[in-house]
């Protein structure tokens, strides 16, 4: 995306942003806006996957003095976070929490001063309910104690579990992750707030409240972690069927659902990098890696780090891939395309270059082709640069690319489950690559990509992803939206149906942060039917229903809830 584009997008944001959070917090939804405060994710440690409740003073101390000479910390690996069970099994007769002296002789504060002394940033756990998940005292109830005495301790980071709440309902968890959030953001050193809320909602069979909870955890915090549990390290006992390559799958697999609730400040957590688990090949490790890194997600490792050998240190440092993390646009890569065995996924990096990353879930090593105009690229256009520089950021090795000569880009030898991963710049001094969100548009639920059959005589309809052409949308800053099978055709709402039509007529389409794609001219939202045929139809707005919500190519404006008329009114009358 060009710098200007960006720049422009970035300024339109903040009054709806304004808007929406002043409307949320005339609901009770938010007192104000998270401030910025952690405007990249988070990197670093956490105990859980790897060791579990067995986290006690000696683990902390060897691991941040390893995190320093292993260069993790150099490379950005800056937090280290207790996880659950660093507490006795009752609070103190005072109410207060307290840690247990067995595993931690020196006491937490002594700890966080330790971490704090090597250079990093201590973060500790609770949980938003009676009882953390694994049966330790929970703060419901406590919130103001607990979270006084964590700041007084020297913690600066918090992540509130959400096992044991005492009804489980979405409105219960919205009023106690907004009471932490008002909490932690008085505070002189707002903590960063880590919300779990969002993964006790996920994998039901509907998925409104997911995506409710999702809605409001970046008005409360910095971080959320949306789905299931990275596997831990004797996962077989609790997961016996679920392999590792699955797991990291899964948790892909939520996490590109739930694309247009990053932004700067906030980040969609699809959880630890285990990347010690004894179920993943070197291959597995470093998708896990370059995958998280492609979607700008926390990079927080739960592995024994003083074993890790200096192979895996140097994928975990490689500074190409940890910059795509760290990029300040923060953009979560998206899918241009999704098929059996191949995803390509893209974004912007905030000087204008463009990232390709190609994951081969197939079980054998192979080559893809990737055109370009897959990724953005508008081909044709006096705004084409002549030639890309394309950085391989495994090999560091970079190859000029003639444009006029080759429409498409061959990658050779993808491993099995192995992920390739590319910096595209243009090479003309000052110039950035020219792009158009491009990608999928697929419906969260079903995961049904809207394919565009009209050059062969069909309609609009909601199929398996197969990777074609008919199945790549390119949305314009218009509101228009074609498929990369017929660039003059448009998407177009007619009497209830969809079509690939006019673009000047009925054509315009506004995105929203609940996931609707409405028609400017009708106010209905994009709809997907399992009737027969699976057209896809438009139908009046519903609130974040199944057939409803849709993931759009990232860098589309995507437009807040307090502008979305339908959500926003059912919002207000408690619906
Ligand atoms: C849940 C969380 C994990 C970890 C454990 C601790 O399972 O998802 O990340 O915090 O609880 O008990």
């Amino acid at each position: 995306m060009p710098r200007r584009l960006v720049m422009l997008m970035t300024d339109k944001m903040i009054p709806h942003r304004r808007l929406c959070v002043a409307l949320l917090a005339v609901l009770g939804l938010a007192s104000a806006a998270s401030e910025v405060i952690s405007p990249l994710p988070p990197m670093g440690f956490n105990n859980w996957a790897r060791y579990m409740d067995a986290l006690n003073e000696t683990l902390f101390v060897e691991t941040t003095d390893a995190m320093l000479a292993k260069g993790l910390l150099k490379a950005g690996y800056n937090r280290i976070n207790l996880d659950d069970c660093w507490s006795p099994r009752e609070r103190l007769a005072n109410g207060s929490m307290t840690w247990d002296t067995d595993k931690f002789p020196q006491g937490l504060p002594w700890l966080a001063s330790y971490i704090k002394a090597k250079g990093f940033i201590p973060g500790i756990y609770t949980d938003a309910g009676t009882l953390s998940c694994a049966g330790y005292p929970g703060a419901y109830g406590y919130e103001e104690i607990d979270a006084k005495d964590f700041a007084d301790w020297g913690f600066e980071f918090v992540k509130l579990d959400g096992c044991n709440m005492p009804t489980g309902t979405e409105d219960e968890y919205r009023k106690v992750y907004g009471k932490w959030h008002e909490i932690l953001s008085k505070m002189d050193n707002p903590m960063v707030f880590s919300e779990s809320a969002p993964a006790y909602f996920a994998e039901a069979a509907n998925l409104t409240n997911w995506y409710k909870v999702m809605s409001w955890v970046p008005e409360f915090g910095q971080l959320a972690r949306h789905s299931r549990d990275t596997l831990v390290w004797n996962s077989t006992l609790y997961w016996p069927d679920i392999t590792g390559w699955d797991s990291i799958l899964f948790n892909y697999g939520q996490e590109v659902r739930l694309g247009r609730f990053q932004r700067p400040g906030y980040f969609n957590d699809p959880d630890f990098l285990n990347v010690d688990h004894f179920d993943y090949t070197l291959d597995e490790r470093r998708s896990h890696f370059a995958l998280w890194a492609s979607f700008s997600a926390p990079l927080i490792l739960s592995t024994d780090v003083l074993s890790l050998t200096d192979e895996e240190v140097k994928y975990l440092t490689n500074a190409d891939i940890i910059a795509v993390d760290q990029d300040p646009l923060v953009q979560q890569a998206s899918l241009v395309s999704q098929s059996v065995d191949w995803d390509v996924l893209t974004k912007s990096l905030s000087n204008g270059d463009r990232l390709l990353t190609i994951l081969n879930k197939g079980s054998t090593a192979a080559d893809l082709t990737v055109p370009w105009t897959h990724i953005g690229l508008v081909t044709n256009t006096r705004h084409t640069p002549s030639k890309l520089s394309v950085k391989d950021l495994w090999t560091g090795r970079s190859e000029t690319i003639d444009l006029k000569r080759s429409k498409r880009f061959n990658v050779k030898n993808i491993p099995p489950h192995g992920t390739a991963i590319f910096r595209i710049s243009n090479p003309a001094l000052g110039s950035s690559v020219q792009t158009v969100p491009t990608g999928v548009i697929f419906n969260t639920y079903s995961l049904s990509c809207l394919t565009d059959s009209s050059s062969r005589g069909g309609l609009i309809t909601w199929t398996n992803c197969t990777a074609l052409d008919s199945q790549i949308w390119r949305v314009r800053e218009d509101g228009t939206l074609s498929s990369l099978a017929d660039e003059k055709r448009c998407l177009v709402e007619k009497d209830g149906r969809i079509q690939s039509g006019d673009c000047s007529k009925h054509s315009k389409w506004d995105y929203f942060l609940s996931g609707a794609l409405i028609n400017r001219d009708s106010k209905k939202c994009l709809t997907e039917t399992q009737d027969a045929g699976a057209f896809a139809i438009s139908d009046a707005c519903g609130y974040m229903t199944n057939e409803q919500v849709v993931a759009l190519p990232v860098g589309v404006t995507v437009k807040s809830l307090a502008d979305d008329d339908s959500v926003f009114d059912l919002r207000m009358n408690g619906a």
